[in-house]
């Protein structure tokens, strides 16, 4: 089934939103494109869930395979994933989003203060478009750090896979990577502190 079909007139609709936050987004990489700066951004990417992906996800909530249940009923029909150099230009896009007046936060969900219990860092939210053609449609924002999203990639591998070798192992060494992340995230942003402090003393 093609996205036309499944998601019907309120595709083009998703894309028009999908250009909408890109170009958004990306007014705020252009604030921080220098490098140096500690809230540059690595990379924002989006795609509109394949009607495959979005009809297994209703089923699972047992909801009707329904294109505008899909947009009603689940927030994350279109998604956007934020990579970020440091945990700190984690936060600080996320409070420049929450004061643009064109968007509205539903939900926010913090899993890197109070990680998944497999050890998944990212910043979640749920924003909904006020102005525009696209207005009313929802969007889930991902916001992570470069050393959280390799982490996320990796683990991605194996949250949808039905066996998984030596599962027991591989799921406790990802834990263990992602606690050593956190940790060099940690340093990584401390050292980025001091040598911003330094040149400001010089
Ligand atoms: P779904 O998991 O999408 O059904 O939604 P939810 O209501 O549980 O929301 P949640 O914020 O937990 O997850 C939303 C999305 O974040 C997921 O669809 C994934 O893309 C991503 N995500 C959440 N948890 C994990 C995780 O443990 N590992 C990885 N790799 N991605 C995750
Ligand atoms: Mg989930």
């Amino acid at each position: 089934m093609t996205e036309e079909e499944f998601y019907g007139n309120d595709f083009p609709r998703l894309q028009l939103a999908q250009t909408q936050l890109t170009g958004l987004f990306s007014e705020y990489t252009h604030l921080y494109r220098d490098e140096g700066s500690p809230y540059t951004v690595q990379s924002i990417t989006s795609r509109i869930k394949a009607p495959e992906s979005m009809a297994r996800k209703l089923k699972r909530r047992g909801l009707e395979a329904d294109g505008s249940l899909a947009l009603t009923r689940v927030h994350d029909a279109l998604g956007f994933r934020a990579v970020c150099s440091f945990t700190s230009g984690v936060y600080h896009m996320a409070q420049w989003i929450r004061q643009r007046p064109e968007l509205e936060v539903l939900l926010e969900k913090d899993y890197i203060s109070r990680p998944k219990e497999n050890g998944y860092r990212s910043l979640h939210m749920i924003l909904r478009i006020r102005e525009g053609k696209a207005a009313g449609l929802t969007a889930e924002l991902q916001l992570r750090t470069i050393a959280q999203d390799f982490w996320a990639s990796l683990e991605h591998q194996i949250k949808y896979k039905q066996e998984v070798p030596k599962e027991e192992l591989i799921r406790k060494e990802l834990k263990r990577c992602a606690d050593e992340i956190a940790s060099i995230d940690l340093t990584m942003q401390t050292i980025q502190e001091l040598l911003i402090s330094s040149s400001l003393l010089k």
